[in-house]
């Protein structure tokens, strides 16, 4: 599965050492022919995997000028509570060519609880019991195995408790060593109900590249914090998330640059950002939307840049 190099540098990474710039080899997925119902350039295949003892599925997008031999980076993007994969195939627009022109863009889909509704770990109503950081986790290394991707540039968005998960892979010390670069898009950073805290943060390496969207006017997961709309659970507030990032990855919390990104007519948006490593976007019209500039599934509302580029281009800056 993985390269003795890529376990070498996981090593180094889990005892803090600096990274040396291990010659990664590519996953052993390449040479390899495509599983029938995947098309390159085509509408995305289901396809089902048995994780955690129970069938999961996820949609895949192969880009069109995919080749067997040529190792290309792998996007996962991770659906709203409620929603599924090809909701988020179209909301966060990964298998578009317009954003994403060489990625192989995975959806996974959470498993429905008692009452039907679709979820992720983290969730205060998802069961422990299914944990979609080990799915994750499995999941990178069937992908691996199948298409040919670099190990090095496996990266991880997603939309609201999909966000939240994010945050939680960022946080997992066998995840943290898989994903090079994390993007939560109104996130819901739920906090523990008996500690009234964060779950604890056991990241393998840093500094863990983050960015962070969030509507001010976010009804579902307020940007300050606390029960939203729901009362399934607190959430933290959005910029004591962002601090936490910006601390953990060794910034000072006031080494922030703040720029405001939209010219008028727009709506007010304030960008931090801790050395292009750790930003957060706060988009002032906006609530518990996938940023963009057209309407789509989430709102009609729009701001002056799409949330899916400043993803590809934070994604593109950074390698295992
Ligand atoms: C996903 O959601 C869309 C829109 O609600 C719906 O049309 C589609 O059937 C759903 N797909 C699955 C697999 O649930
Ligand atoms: C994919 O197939 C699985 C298994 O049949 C199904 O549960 C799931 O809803 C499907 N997903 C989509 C996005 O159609
Ligand atoms: C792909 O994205 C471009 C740029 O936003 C957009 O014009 C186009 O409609 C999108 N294509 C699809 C199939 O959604
Ligand atoms: C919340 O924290 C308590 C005490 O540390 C722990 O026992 C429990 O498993 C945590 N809950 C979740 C959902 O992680
Ligand atoms: C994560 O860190 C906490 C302390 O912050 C520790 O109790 C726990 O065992 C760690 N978990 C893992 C999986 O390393
Ligand atoms: C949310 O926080 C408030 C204020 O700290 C507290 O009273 C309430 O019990 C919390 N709710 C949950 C579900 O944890
Ligand atoms: C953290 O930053 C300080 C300077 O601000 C530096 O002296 C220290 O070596 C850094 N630590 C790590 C682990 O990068
Ligand atoms: C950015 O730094 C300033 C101090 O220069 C601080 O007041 C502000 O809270 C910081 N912003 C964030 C998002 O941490
Ligand atoms: C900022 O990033 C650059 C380029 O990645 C790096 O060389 C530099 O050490 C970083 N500075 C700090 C203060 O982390
Ligand atoms: C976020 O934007 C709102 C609306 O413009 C503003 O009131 C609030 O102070 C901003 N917060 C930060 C941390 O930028």
């Amino acid at each position: 599965m993985w390269s003795i190099p890529f376990i070498i540098c996981l090593l180094l990474a889990t005892t803090g050492q600096a990274i040396q710039s291990p010659i990664l080899k590519p996953g052993d997925g390449c040479g390899k022919s495509l599983p029938a119902k995947v098309t390159p350039g085509g509408a995305s295949a289901n396809i089902s995997i048995s994780s955690g003892g129970l069938d999961r599925s996820y949609l895949i997008h192969v880009p069109r000028n995919y080749d067997i031999n040529t190792p290309v980076p792998l996007i996962l993007s991770y659906h709203g509570r409620t929603k599924n994969a090809s909701e988020q195939e179209l909301l966060s627009q990964f298998s578009n060519s317009s954003y994403n022109p060489n990625a192989i863009a995975v959806y996974p889909q959470g498993v429905a609880n008692s009452r039907g509704i679709r979820q992720w770990y983290g969730d205060p109503d998802a069961p422990t019991t299914i944990n979609d950081i080990s799915f994750t986790s499995d999941l990178i290394s069937h992908l691996l195995s199948r298409y040919c991707l670099d190990p090095t540039r496996v990266y991880a968005a997603g939309k609201s408790n999909g966000g939240g998960l994010v945050g939680l892979l960022a946080c997992d010390p066998t995840t943290s060593s898989q994903i090079a670069a994390f993007a939560p898009v109104s996130g819901a950073f739920y906090l523990n109900k008996t500690t009234g805290k964060l779950p604890p943060c056991n990241t393998s390496r840093l500094p863990i590249p983050i960015i962070e969207f969030h509507g001010w006017k976010d009804h579902t997961i307020y940007y300050l914090g606390g029960p939203g709309n729901s009362s399934r659970g607190n959430t933290t507030s959005v910029l004591a998330w962002v601090d936490g990032w910006a601390t953990r990855d060794n910034f000072s919390v006031s080494q922030n640059v703040s720029s405001s990104v939209c010219p008028s007519p727009f709506k007010k948006v304030t960008k931090y950002n801790w050395n292009d490593t750790v930003e957060h976007y706060n988009i002032s019209n906006l609530f518990h939307d996938w940023p963009s500039t057209y309407p789509n599934d989430d709102t009609h509302l729009t701001t002056c840049f799409d949330a899916t580029s400043v993803i590809m281009d934070f994604f593109s800056r950074w390698t295992l």
